[in-house]
């Protein structure tokens, strides 16, 4: 955690406390309301920060196995529509867990956002998970003619599928965290079990170009991720699933061709990563890499005008 996710720490003060060694919010949770105003702080704003630091920290405490296995049990399986895709991912995309989906233009990564959309609406024994969607918007690739096409297929009212997609659209990285923000506020207004960020890089990749901006452009990165998990998926048992574009890489011959140019922004952050590439036709191929408790296969599916189907 971000010590400017804390009430009351805005750009300045954060700067202030950093200047001063206070980087880390357990650092600050073990600092007197002294030592914070002789840092510059007033003391009403002293503390309000030192109190919600102490109580972050709290909440990063242990918590029994018995615990941990009460939450997974509650960890549900969203269809992908597509048996085989499911069966990759042990069931289907997961709660409670960030789902990266990664690969080059066309790959098929805002159509599997849009069918995901679609399917969280089904109930349970139907491969859903009975909620709503949000569906944050970046590259202006929401098509709400495929999401009718989609639901149709599968006998859904059109119209009340739209209805239970709440989109926006991202103007730039600042935005697109405003308004991961705003879903962690609405999410439990709306019943949303399904967050797509499509794309979660681009705005990133085309702000911070040139090496110096690298490492600022990770911390918020990783910043949005936190929220997307310790605000969103966590706490409301919901599937985010974000996108992220990587170009095709001339210079790899051996090796990885899958490595992201510009390093794996997110790879170690998502429980989850699908590699997705075009195949022949209408084929799509899905690797799944580096899950914690999958084993890493691939299989083969396809993108049609009813949505995401198993190869016949
Ligand atoms: N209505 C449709 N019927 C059949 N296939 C479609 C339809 N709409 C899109 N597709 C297929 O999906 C492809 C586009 O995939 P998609 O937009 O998901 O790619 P992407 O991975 O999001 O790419 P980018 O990185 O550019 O965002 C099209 O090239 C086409 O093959
Ligand atoms: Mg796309």
């Amino acid at each position: 955690m971000e010590i400017e996710e804390l009430p009351g720490i805005g750009k300045s003060i954060a700067e202030k406390l950093r200047d001063s060694g206070y980087s880390t919010v357990e650092a600050i949770a073990a600092a007197s309301i002294g030592e914070l105003k002789d840092v510059g702080l007033g003391e009403s704003s002293a503390i309000k920060i030192v109190n919600a630091a102490k109580e972050a920290v709290g909440g990063m405490g242990f918590e029994s196995g018995l615990d941990v296995l009460k939450k997974r049990k509650l960890v549900g399986k969203l269809s992908t529509n597509s048996k085989e895709l499911d069966a990759l991912l042990g069931g289907g995309i997961e709660t409670q867990a960030i789902t990266e989906l990664f690969g080059k233009f066309g790959s098929g990564k805002t159509q599997l956002g849009h069918q995901l959309s679609v399917n969280v609406q089904l109930p349970k024994k139907e491969g859903g998970l009975d909620g709503t969607a949000i569906f944050i918007d970046t590259e202006n690739t929401f098509r709400p003619e495929r999401i009718q096409q989609m639901a149709s297929a599968l006998g859904l009212d059109p119209n009340e599928t739209l209805k239970n997609i709440h989109v926006a659209r991202a103007y730039n990285s600042d935005h697109q965290m405003l308004l991961a923000e705003k879903a962690a506020e609405l999410a439990n207004e709306y019943g949303t079990r399904l967050v797509v960020v499509d794309s979660l890089t681009a705005h990133f990749r085309a702000e911070y170009v040139g090496r110096g901006t690298l490492a600022e452009r990770q911390q918020k990165l990783n910043r949005l991720l936190h929220i997307l998990q310790r605000k969103l998926s966590d706490p409301y048992n919901i599937a985010v699933v974000v996108t992220n574009q990587v170009m095709a890489r001339p210079d790899i011959v051996f090796g990885d061709p899958t490595t992201p140019i510009g390093g794996h922004i997110v790879g170690h952050t998502a429980t989850y990563r699908i590699y997705l590439r075009k195949g022949k036709g209408d084929k799509r191929i899905a690797r799944l890499i580096d899950s914690p408790s999958l084993p890493e296969g691939e299989c083969v599916f396809e993108v049609t005008t009813d949505g995401i189907r198993d190869v016949e």
